[in-house]
């Protein structure tokens, strides 16, 4: 197992009615909230009078219209309020993308420069608000780790910031907030949890057996409770497996003693920052066929491990049984309803060598990868996904 540092300090409240802890923590580090949240569901579903409520003695400053695949531009409204009002504590309350907004408003509050600069040399987070969270869908775990996601629609640019400053200071994860979701946005949440856990569990590992089978354990979660989610969009025991799935797959427990670059995740980030489109559907589409882009003789014992222990595939040999688990995790994602091609959301093959490009210019996937990839072979990913 490799030498590592493990710190996650992010007070999490998990369960139903939790919200109410807000006045009493908040009030910790001052008055003046500024309120961040997305395109309106979270008045759809009382939250936000209930945030009023809970937060009456408080001063309220907001920032609606976090769009997914947060801008730029929505961050420097942010951060221009908080300067302006000399806000104390950021509250996101949405999903990912009005979290990661939010992270990002709290560290460009003391920055005066371009916010993008941040998101290009780190070295300039050098402060920050504290964030608070209300989770409203689980996928990214943005409410339990210290990265933000930010597109510059100027530049086509999707980029991550992150900063242990930027940790939540505390998260809300209620697990009836999520009964709401739509459909495909409960399947594309799922999917970016798997995708997460794939990310770490698909890398070398001298050692760290515990890593493993908690990353399998929390795939075989996902695969057990993502239909039921579906199905029956109430079901506590579905919904909170899976919300509590989506914060410790990304809070790096399931890096711990290993290593490496991410590999679908920069190939997807180009999607979404070209076309626009939900992350977790981009990572859908492209998952299976990067697992059978990468399978070879150097991989195929781990492929063939992962079907074996989180689809009990009983196979001898090592490829069959890794072709196995590939297939069943492509049957998953259709059994979710995502698509499976990159053509059934309209996308052809012209942006393919630029997004290619831009993958590998701002990742560690030629580097530091599972399978090193280079241009060319992103390219022919993309192509796969047609
Ligand atoms: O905007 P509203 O009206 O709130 O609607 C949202 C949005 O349309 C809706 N929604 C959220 N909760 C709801 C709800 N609708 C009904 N009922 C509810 N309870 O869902 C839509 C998607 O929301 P969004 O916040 O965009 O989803 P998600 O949490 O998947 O976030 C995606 C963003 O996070 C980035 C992605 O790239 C993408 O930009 N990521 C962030 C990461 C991180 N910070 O660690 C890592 C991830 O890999 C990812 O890249
Ligand atoms: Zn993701």
């Amino acid at each position: 197992m490799n030498r590592f540092d493990f710190c996650v300090p992010t007070d999490i409240r998990f369960g139903e009615g939790q919200v109410e802890c807000l006045a009493k923590e908040i009030e910790k580090y001052g008055k003046r909230v500024l309120m961040v949240y997305g395109g309106g569901s979270i008045k759809k579903i009382g939250l936000y009078d209930k945030i009023y409520e809970v937060l009456k003695d408080f001063e309220i400053y907001e920032l609606p219209g976090i769009e997914p695949n947060p801008r730029l531009t929505s961050v420097e409204k942010g951060a221009r309020i908080c300067k302006d009002k000399n806000i104390d504590v950021v509250l996101a309350v949405g999903g990912g993308s009005t979290i990661d907004a939010s992270k990002h408003i709290a560290c460009a509050a003391y920055y005066d420069g371009d916010a993008w600069d941040m998101v290009l040399d780190r070295s300039l987070v050098t402060k920050a608000l504290p964030i608070f969270t209300v989770l409203t869908i689980c996928a990214t775990g943005s409410e339990m780790n210290p990265g933000a996601v930010i597109s510059n629609e100027e530049t086509k640019e999707k980029l991550e910031i992150s900063s242990p400053l930027l940790y939540p200071t505390l998260s809300v994860c209620d697990p009836t907030y999520l009964y709401s979701l739509p459909l495909v946005q409960t399947a594309a949440g799922t999917a970016d949890i798997v995708s997460h856990i794939f990310e770490q569990y698909f890398q070398p590992n001298d050692g760290a057996y515990i890593t493993d089978r908690l990353s399998e354990a929390a795939l075989a979660t996902c695969f057990k409770y993502g239909p039921v989610a579906l199905s029956e969009p109430d079901n506590y025991e579905a919904r909170s497996n899976l919300m509590w799935t989506s914060s410790i797959a990304l809070n790096h427990l399931f890096t711990v003693g290993k290593g490496g670059a991410w590999s679908v995740h920069p190939i997807e980030h180009e999607l979404s920052a070209f076309y626009d489109i939900t992350h977790g559907v981009g990572l859908a589409i492209l998952t299976p066929k990067w697992m059978r882009y990468v399978l070879s003789d150097k991989t195929v014992k781990r492929f063939a491990m992962f079907a074996r222990n989180v689809f009990n595939v009983n196979e001898a040999d090592d490829y069959k049984a890794a072709n196995c688990g590939i297939d069943k995790v492509e049957e998953f994602f259709v059994e979710l309803g995502l698509p499976k091609t990159l053509t059934e959301l309209g996308i052809d093959d012209r942006d393919f060598a630029k997004m290619a490009s831009e993958a590998v210019r701002t990742s560690g996937l030629a580097t530091r990868s599972y399978v090193k990839l280079n241009e060319k072979d992103v390219e022919n990913i993309y192509k796969m996904c047609l």
